[in-house]
C-alpha cells in the first residue's frame, strides 16, 4: 500500500507504543539503556547520542515525507549541514553555493569552514550554464536553495542534478523554504535534502532543529556515522516537538500559500513597493521552474520600498501583527530586515542584500487582518 503525503506525515515512524498502544510516541528522556549482558542490546539501543527512540520516530518521518530512505536529525540546520560538510569533503575541496542564500550558511562556508580548508565559490543557481561553468575537477558539491532566502531565486533542481552528476559531484538542496509538502528534491535527482526543521516541518516557532535525508543507503550510513561522531544531535524532546509538528504540514502549507498569494497581491499594487520576490507571481524570472517543481510557491515574500533602507526598517517597526523578528515558518506571521538581521553575517560579501528589502513569513492567521496590517503599516 503507498500512503500519501499527510498519511506519511501523520503515521510514518509513529507505530503505536507495543507495551502501552500510546498513539504518540513518548519522550524518552534518557541517555542510556539496560543491556541484557554485555553487549546485549534490546532493539539496538545503547546511549542516546547514538540513537534515542523519539529521535528514531523523527528521522523515519522525515525520510518518508521527503521520499527518501534514511533520515537523520540534529540540534539545529546548521549542525546539519556542518556535519554534511565535513563528513563528506575533506581540505582542497570545492562546492559551488548559492549567489544567494541564507547568511548563515554563507557564514558557515566563509568564517568556518574556510579556515579548515573547504574551497567554495558562490554562483548564480537561476543560470546553469554559469553553474557548469563554474564546476572545478575539485568541486564535491553543489547546494542549492529554492526558493533562496532571502530573494526566493528558483533553482531548476532536475537540471543541476544533471549538471553536479556529469561533474561526479553531490546535489544537496536545502528545501527549508518549501517544505517536502511543496517541492521533492529527491525526486528531482538530488543527492541529499537539508532542513532547517525550526521552520515549516515544526511550524510553531517553539523548537530549533535540523535534518539530513538521503536516496542512497550508503550515504546515509556514512552521514549517520558522522552524527554519531560529531555528536550535534536532536534531543527527544525537541524530537518530539518537531513530530508534532509535521502531522499538520501539508493543511498548514496550504494556509501559509493562500494568505501569501493574497499579501503579494496587496504588495504588487501598493504605490510605495518598487517590487515584489515571489515565486508565484508571473513575472519572477523562475516562475516557470517553480511551477515545474513546486506544489505551490510557498509563504515567503520580499519586497523592496521606495524610500530605502530607512524606510524599509521603519516599516518593519510599524506593523502589529506581523511580529518583528527572525527566523519564518510558524503559524505567526513576522516580518523583517535581512540587511540588519539574517543576512547581517553576508554584509560586504557578494551575497549581500538589497538595504531596501523586506522579508515576510506569512502566517496562517485571518487574512484580512494580515492585509489590514501591512496596508496601515506601509501608509
Ligand atoms: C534556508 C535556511 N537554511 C538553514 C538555516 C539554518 O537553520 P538553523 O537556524 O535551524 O540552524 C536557516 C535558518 O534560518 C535557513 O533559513
Amino acid at each position: 500500500m503507498s500512503n500519501g503525503f499527510e498519511t506519511l506525515a501523520i503515521h510514518a515512524g509513529q507505530e503505536p507504543d507495543p507495551v502501552t498502544g500510546a498513539v504518540v510516541p513518548p519522550i524518552y528522556a534518557t541517555s542510556t539503556y539496560k543491556q541484557d549482558g554485555v553487549g546485549g542490546l534490546r532493539s539496538g539501543y545503547e546511549y542516546s547520542r547514538s540513537a534515542n527512540p523519539t529521535r528514531t520516530a523523527l528521522e523515519e518521518c522525515v525520510a518518508a515525507i521527503e521520499g527518501g530512505v534514511r533520515g537523520l536529525a540534529f540540534a539545529s540546520g546548521l549542525a546539519a549541514e556542518d556535519a554534511l560538510l565535513r563528513a563528506l569533503c575533506a581540505p582542497g575541496d570545492h562546492v559551488l553555493i548559492p549567489g544567494d542564500a541564507y547568511g548563515g550558511t554563507y557564514r558557515l562556508f566563509a568564517k568556518v569552514l574556510s579556515r579548515w580548508g573547504l574551497e567554495y565559490d558562490p554562483v548564480p543557481l537561476g543560470d546553469p550554464d554559469a553553474v557548469r561553468a563554474a564546476v572545478r575537477p575539485s568541486t564535491k558539491i553543489i547546494w542549492v536553495e529554492t526558493p533562496t532566502n532571502p530573494l526566493l531565486g528558483i533553482a531548476d533542481i532536475a537540471a543541476l542534478a544533471g549538471i553536479a552528476h556529469d561533474a561526479g559531484a553531490l546535489l544537496v538542496v536545502d528545501n527549508t523554504f518549501a517544505s517536502p509538502y511543496l517541492q521533492q528534491p529527491l525526486a528531482l535527482g538530488a543527492d541529499i535534502v537539508v532542513h532547517s526543521t525550526t521552520k515549516y516541518l515544526g511550524g510553531h516557532s517553539d523548537v530549533v532543529g535540523g535534518a539530513l535525508i538521503v536516496r542512497d543507503r550508503g550515504l546515509g550510513e556514512e552521514l549517520a556515522y558522522h552524527q554519531n561522531a560529531m555528536g550535534a544531535v536532536a534531543g527527544p524532546f525537541d524530537a518530539w516537538l518537531t513530530l508534532r509538528g509535521i502531522k499538520t504540514l501539508g493543511v498548514r502549507m496550504d494556509r501559509h500559500c493562500d494568505n501569501a498569494e493574497r499579501v503579494a497581491e496587496l504588495l504588487l499594487a501598493h504605490p510605495k513597493v518598487t517590487q515584489v520576490l515571489y515565486p508565484g507571481l508571473d513575472g519572477h524570472p523562475g516562475h516557470e521552474v517553480a511551477a515545474k517543481q513546486m506544489r505551490r510557491f510557498g509563504g515567503m515574500i520580499s519586497f523592496r520600498v521606495a524610500g530605502g533602507e530607512e524606510e524599509a526598517v521603519a516599516l518593519c517597526g510599524r506593523t502589529r501583527l506581523f511580529t518583528l523578528g527572525e527566523s519564518l515558518g510558524g503559524v505567526e506571521s513576522l516580518i523583517e530586515h535581512p540587511g540588519r538581521m539574517t543576512h547581517a553575517s553576508a554584509a560586504g560579501s557578494p551575497l549581500e542584500v538589497p538595504a531596501d528589502l523586506v522579508r515576510l513569513s506569512v502566517g496562517i492567521e485571518t487574512v484580512d487582518d494580515l492585509l489590514a496590517d501591512l496596508t496601515e503599516a506601509l501608509g
